[in-house]
């Protein structure tokens, strides 16, 4: 059943070239230039009409809420703001008939997750779902929706759940771009290209296990880890630090690169690894400087770069390379070597990497 893999973990971090392209499957149509998607093309009045789309979820579900902020925000221009479920539901918000709220959750049964969407039904909320698990609470409790279809998760540490979250996001935001005429035909275009180019660039972004396998021997006894990206790649250096806490228990940290001066620099010594997102597109000058910040403090980089680069190789400790692609799209293929990382980390230490300590698939508690 784990299809010739040691663990659930490792079979759904390869399978992600698939499921990325099961999720766009007749969705995508980029030689007609179309996104094809039931439960927005039913409801685009209420997409176009909203004031603002509310993004509701928890964990590795939230920081693909938190890359989809972007990505709307940035292509089709609707403000956005993306919370956890646990603090919206409890802190009397602010919702209207005007506003969408976007529940996402691989399990579909997430408590908080489904308490803020009654929340926001009850205050007159369009609610959307990006649901993974097919009939799923969520998935039945809400307005309208589009299933992630990633396939069965079984590793409680969700990877494929992440990556095709924001491949139906984007999908969205690509479609509501093109109704809202805010983003250029050429550009829309060359999004639906690359989009279909990303399973193939996920599958190369893999054949860096190996070289992750010896960084991981490297630093599979530290205590403490930190985690760094900008703009795109901040909610990837999230996610990178929660698999890591999660499936190896060693703590680590998810910071914007920027917020380094504002304190956890002084984190910074000779046995602390810093891994940090450092791909060409996206802010690559000031994220390289911060690099030098944290190497003149004998931080340990352990950089994630774009294929050829040659400036953060010349100061980190390790680099691992992934494809280039749009910048929008880059966490679909940053991620994949963190997820590979903590796993090989979390094994080398002896735990139990499909069903870590207190940890359940599903959160039905509040
Ligand atoms: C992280 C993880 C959890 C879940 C969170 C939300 O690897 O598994 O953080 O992402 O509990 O779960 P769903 O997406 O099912 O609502």
């Amino acid at each position: 059943e784990k299809g010739g893999y040691d663990h659930f973990m490792l079979k759904e971090i390869y399978e992600q070239p698939r499921a990325i392209q099961d999720t766009y499957r007749g969705r995508l149509l980029a030689d007609q230039g179309l996104i094809k998607m039931a439960g927005i093309d039913d409801n685009l009045e209420k997409f176009m009409n909203a004031n603002r789309i509310i993004i509701v979820a928890c964990g590795t579900s939230w920081h693909a809420g938190l890359v989809a902020e972007y990505i709307f925000e940035d292509i089709a221009r609707i403000p956005v703001e993306v919370e956890y479920a646990s603090e919206f539901r409890y802190r009397n918000p602010v919702i209207t008939d005007k506003d969408v709220l976007i529940a996402i959750s691989q399990s579909g049964e997430t408590a908080d997750t489904l308490a803020a969407i009654k929340l926001a039904k009850e205050k007159g909320a369009f609610v959307f779902g990006v649901c993974n698990v097919v009939g799923s609470t969520i998935s039945r409790e809400t307005d309208a929706g589009a299933y992630t279809h990633a396939g069965p998760e079984i590793g409680v540490a969700s990877t494929k759940a992440f990556t095709t979250q924001i491949t139906v996001l984007s999908l969205i935001a690509l479609k509501l771009a093109k109704e809202k005429g805010v983003l250029s035909k050429s550009k829309y275009h060359e999004f639906l290209t690359e989009l279909e180019n990303i399973p193939s660039k996920v599958e190369r972004a893999l054949l860096s296990n190996e070289l992750i396998e010896k960084v991981a021997e490297v630093y599979k006894d530290a205590t403490n880890c930190l985690y760094l990206g900008r703009g795109y790649n901040f909610p990837v250096a999230l996610e990178g630090a929660l698999k890591l806490k999660e499936i190896s228990y060693i703590h680590a940290e998810g910071y914007p690169a920027a917020e380094m001066k504002h304190g956890p620099i002084a984190l910074i010594d000779e046995h602390m690894p810093v891994f940090v997102i450092a791909t060409k597109k996206g802010h690559y000058e000031k994220v390289v400087s911060n690099i030098q910040e944290i190497k003149s403090r004998k931080g340990k980089i352990i950089a994630i770069v774009t294929e050829g680069d040659e400036a953060v190789k010349e100061l980190a400790d390790h680099v691992i390379e992934v494809p280039e692609t749009f910048e929008s799209l880059t966490p679909l293929l940053t991620t994949i070597p963190l997820q590979l990382l903590s796993y090989h980390i979390a094994l080398m230490r002896g735990c139990n990497v499909d069903q870590p300590r207190n940890l359940a698939k599903s959160v039905t508690v509040e």
